[in-house]
C-alpha cells in the first residue's frame, strides 16, 4: 500500500513548526504504525534528509512511549490501542493521514513528534513513597484485599503515563492520570498511610504544573489505551475532598 502523510516537524522546543507532506510505499497492512514510520525513516535517511523523531520503546503497549496525534485523535482510530500496537490495515490509502505531536502546555514539543512528558514523573513523585516495613517481602496473602478493592487497584495501575488522557482533554486537564495513580495505591491496605497527603500533594502538584482543571467531558477515558474508567476520576475527587477536611492542607507540600 501506499499513504500520504502529512507530518509535523519541529526542529526544537522554541522553533515554530509546520505539516510536511511525505508519500511512503510498500507498507503491509500487518506493518503497525510505528514500523510505517520506519520505512519512511529508512527512506528519508538514504536521501540524506533527517528522519522523523518519534518516542518508541517497549512496541508492545506496555510502556506509554509512543502516543502522538493521528487525524487528530490520540492513538489513532483504533479504541483501547496504543501507536505502537496500531495497524495499517486500519487505514485507507486513499486519505491523507496527518500525524502531529500530543497538544498540551505542559508537555512542549522537544523535536517533531517527541514531546517532553516529565510533568508526569513530578506528580507521581509529589505522591512520595508508602510507609511499610523493610525487611523480606510478606507473603502476597498475608494481608486480605477485598476482591473488588483489588479488581480496580489493577484497573488502575493499568496506567502507562502515555499522556493521551491530556491530549485528547479540551482543558489539557490530567485529571486521569493523576486519579489513576492515586487509585491504584488508595484502594489497598499498603496504601493507607499516607492516603489523604498523596491524593493533595499529586493533585496539587498537577494544578501547579499547568495542566487544566477536569470538567469530566470524559475524552480522557475514550482516548486511554488501558481504558482507566471515568469513575476513576470520582474516587480522586472523593479523596482530595476527604483530605482536605482531614488534613487541611497542613501537610501539602508546596
Ligand atoms: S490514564 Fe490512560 S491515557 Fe492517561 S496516561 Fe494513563 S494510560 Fe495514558
Ligand atoms: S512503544 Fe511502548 S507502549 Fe508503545
Amino acid at each position: 500500500m501506499k499513504f500520504t502523510l502529512r507530518i509535523w516537524r519541529q526542529d526544537y522546543a522554541r522553533s515554530s513548526g509546520r505539516l510536511v507532506r511525505y508519500v511512503v510505499d510498500g507498507i503491509s497492512e500487518d506493518m503497525s504504525f510505528l514500523e510505517m514510520l520506519d520505512v519512511l525513516n529508512e527512506r528519508l535517511i538514504a536521501d540524506g534528509e533527517d528522519p522523523v523523531a518519534f518516542d518508541h520503546d517497549c512496541r508492545e503497549g506496555i510502556c506509554g512511549m509512543c502516543g502522538m496525534m493521528i487525524n487528530g485523535v490520540a492513538h489513532g482510530p483504533q479504541q483501547a490501542t496504543t501507536t505502537c500496537q496500531l495497524h495499517m490495515r486500519h487505514f485507507d490509502p486513499n486519505r491523507a493521514i496527518t500525524i502531529e505531536p500530543w497538544r498540551a502546555k505542559p508537555f512542549p514539543v522537544i523535536k517533531d513528534l517527541i514531546v517532553d512528558r516529565s510533568a508526569l514523573d513530578r506528580i507521581i513523585e509529589a505522591g512520595g513513597y508508602i510507609s511499610a516495613p523493610t525487611g523480606s517481602a510478606p507473603d502476597a496473602h498475608a494481608i486480605p484485599v477485598p476482591k473488588a478493592d483489588a479488581d480496580d487497584a489493577f484497573t488502575a495501575a493499568a496506567c502507562i503515563g502515555c499522556g493521551a488522557c491530556v491530549a485528547a482533554c479540551p482543558n489539557g486537564s490530567a485529571s486521569l492520570f493523576t486519579a489513576a495513580k492515586v487509585t491504584h495505591l488508595g484502594l489497598l491496605p499498603q496504601g493507607q498511610a499516607e492516603r489523604a497527603t498523596r491524593a493533595l500533594n499529586m493533585l496539587g502538584t498537577q494544578d501547579a504544573l499547568g495542566f487544566g482543571g477536569c470538567t469530566q467531558t470524559g475524552e480522557c477515558t475514550v482516548a486511554c489505551p488501558k481504558e482507566i474508567p471515568l469513575e476513576t476520576l470520582a474516587r480522586l475527587n472523593r479523596d482530595v475532598l476527604t483530605a482536605s477536611v482531614s488534613v487541611g492542607r497542613r501537610n501539602v507540600r508546596p
